[in-house]
C-alpha cells in the first residue's frame, strides 16, 4: 500500500490533465440543438453572436413566470419575496463566476453595450474633459468604441488606438508609447469577437495603472469561454453580456470596484435607484441599485445566475481546454480540406479563443453563409460590429465560425464539408 509520503509529488509538467468536457453529453442539455435544418443536423457555429441556452436556464425562466412573477424590492408578499431572492441570489452566483467578493459590485444591465455606455456616461462625463486621452484598440467591437466617440465629441477629448499586427495581435510596444500620453482611461477587449485574439489583460492593466489610467475591459467574449478572475486581472471596470454566456437575452453585467461605483453619479433616473425623492432633489440608493433604475429584466438576470452556475459546474478551465482543442483542430483541418481558404487572426491556439473568421476567395461571405445554411451549418457573415478592424485588414467582410461547450470536432468537419460545396458551386 502506498503511504502519503511515498506518493510521487506532481510537478507542473506531470500535473494530471483535467478530464475533457464531454461535449456530446453536454449537447443533450441544449434542446435547441436537437433539430434538423434543411434536412441536415443543425450545426450551430455562431455562439459569439449569441450562445444557445441549457435546459436549466430555460426551466428557470419558465418556473419564474409560472410561480414567482412579481416585481422586486417592493412587495411584502411571498411572490415578490421569492422574485427578489432569485434576482439578488443571481448576483451572488455571477460574483462567484468572476471571483468577486462583494456581490454589490455586480450591476445588472441589459448587455455589455449598456454596461460600457453606463461607464462612459456616468464615470466618463464626470472625469473626462477637454484634451484628455482615452486609449482604445483597433480590434474593438463597436460597443467599446462608439460610446467613447460620443464622450470624446461631447468633451473634446482625444481617442488613441493601439494598432494590431497583421495576424491580429495588439502592438504592445505602441501601447507603451501611448501610455506616455498619460491617458485617463484605457479600454480594450479581453478576447476579440472577430479574430479570437486573447489579449494579455493582466499585464496591460498593470501597465495602464502604472501610467495613472483606469482600465475598462470588455469581457463579452471572455466570460463565456475562459476563467475570468477580476481580482487577479485588477481592472477597474469589467463588462459582459449574459446572452453570450448561456444566459437569456436582456441580461448583462458591469462589475466595478465599490469605491468607484460609490463615487459615480447615476446613469438613469427613476424608480428603485433612489432612497428619497423630493420635488426638487433626490438621494440615491446604495450600489448596485443606484444604477438599476426602473423594473429590470428580473427573469433574465435569474436565468443568468443559473447559466453562471452551469458554467462553473462545467469548469471554466475545462471549457477553455475544449475550445483551445477546437480552434487548433479548425486551424489545422480547414486549410487542408478547403484549399485556398483565407483564415485571419493569430494561428497559435494558446492566444486564441473559439473564433475562426475566414473567406473563400471569389465568394462573398454572405453567399458562403447562405450555402452553408443549406447544409444546416449556421455561421455569421459581415463585419461582426468591427468595421474599423475590417478596414485595417483591408477586408469588406468575413464569415465567422465560433464555438461553445456544445461544439464538437464533428461540427468543424461539417463546416469543412459545407465549404467544399461552396467551392464546388461557385467553381473556385
Ligand atoms: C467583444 C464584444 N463586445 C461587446 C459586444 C456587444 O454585446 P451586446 O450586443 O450583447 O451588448 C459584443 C457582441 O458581439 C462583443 O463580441
Amino acid at each position: 500500500m502506498t503511504t502519503i509520503e511515498e506518493r510521487p509529488v506532481a510537478t507542473e509538467t506531470e500535473a494530471p490533465a483535467r478530464a475533457p468536457l464531454d461535449a456530446a453529453a453536454i449537447r443533450a442539455d441544449f434542446p435547441i440543438l436537437d433539430q434538423s435544418v434543411n434536412g441536415h443536423r443543425l450545426v450551430y457555429l455562431d455562439s459569439a453572436a449569441t450562445s444557445q441556452k441549457p435546459r436549466a436556464v430555460i426551466d428557470a425562466l419558465d418556473a419564474y413566470y409560472r410561480q414567482d412573477n412579481a416585481n422586486v424590492h417592493r412587495g411584502i408578499y411571498a411572490l415578490s419575496e421569492r422574485a427578489t431572492a432569485g434576482y439578488e441570489g443571481a448576483r451572488v452566483k455571477v460574483a462567484k463566476l468572476l471571483n468577486v467578493n462583494d456581490p454589490h459590485e455586480i450591476i445588472w444591465t441589459r448587455n455589455a453595450t449598456e454596461s460600457i455606455n453606463l461607464v462612459a456616461y456616468s464615470w466618463g462625463r464626470k472625469h473626462i474633459s477637454r484634451g484628455d486621452v482615452i486609449v482604445l484598440t483597433e480590434m474593438e467591437h463597436h460597443a467599446n468604441l462608439v460610446p467613447w466617440q460620443l464622450l470624446a465629441q461631447e468633451k473634446d477629448a482625444d481617442l488613441e488606438f493601439i494598432p494590431i499586427t497583421d495576424d491580429g495581435v495588439l502592438r504592445q510596444d505602441v501601447f507603451d508609447v501611448l501610455l506616455r500620453l498619460k491617458p485617463k482611461l484605457v479600454a480594450f477587449t479581453h478576447v476579440s469577437n472577430t479574430l479570437g485574439t486573447i489579449n494579455p489583460v493582466e499585464d496591460m492593466t498593470r501597465r495602464a495603472h502604472e501610467a495613472g489610467a483606469l482600465v475598462l475591459i470588455d469581457g463579452a467574449q471572455a466570460v463565456p469561454h475562459l476563467p475570468v478572475d477580476v481580482q487577479a486581472i485588477g481592472a477597474d471596470f469589467y463588462a459582459f453580456s449574459g446572452h453570450k454566456a448561456l444566459g437569456p437575452t436582456g441580461s448583462g453585467v458591469l462589475w466595478a470596484r465599490r469605491e468607484l461605483l460609490e463615487a459615480m453619479p447615476p446613469f438613469m433616473g427613476g424608480g428603485d435607484m433612489i432612497r428619497e425623492v423630493h420635488l426638487r432633489r433626490s438621494d440615491w440608493n446604495d450600489i448596485p441599485w443606484k444604477f438599476e433604475a426602473g423594473t429590470p429584466d428580473i427573469a433574465a438576470q435569474i436565468g443568468l445566475g443559473v447559466a453562471a452556475d452551469y458554467l462553473r459546474d462545467l469548469g471554466m478551465d475545462r471549457l477553455r481546454d475544449h475550445e483551445r482543442d477546437l480552434v487548433g483542430y479548425a486551424l489545422d483541418v480547414l486549410p487542408r480540406e478547403v484549399p485556398g481558404i483565407d483564415l485571419y487572426g493569430p494561428m497559435d491556439p494558446e492566444i486564441r479563443g473559439g473564433v475562426v473568421p475566414f473567406n473563400i476567395p471569389g465568394v462573398h461571405p454572405h453567399d458562403a453563409a447562405q450555402v452553408l445554411d443549406r447544409f444546416g451549418v449556421a455561421v455569421r457573415a459581415g463585419h461582426h460590429c468591427t468595421m474599423p478592424l475590417h478596414e485595417r485588414l483591408d477586408l469588406g467582410a468575413t464569415a465567422r465560425a465560433s464555438f461553445q461547450c456544445y461544439t464538437t470536432r464533428d461540427d468543424i468537419d461539417a463546416l469543412a464539408n459545407g465549404l467544399k460545396e461552396v467551392q464546388r458551386l461557385f467553381g473556385v
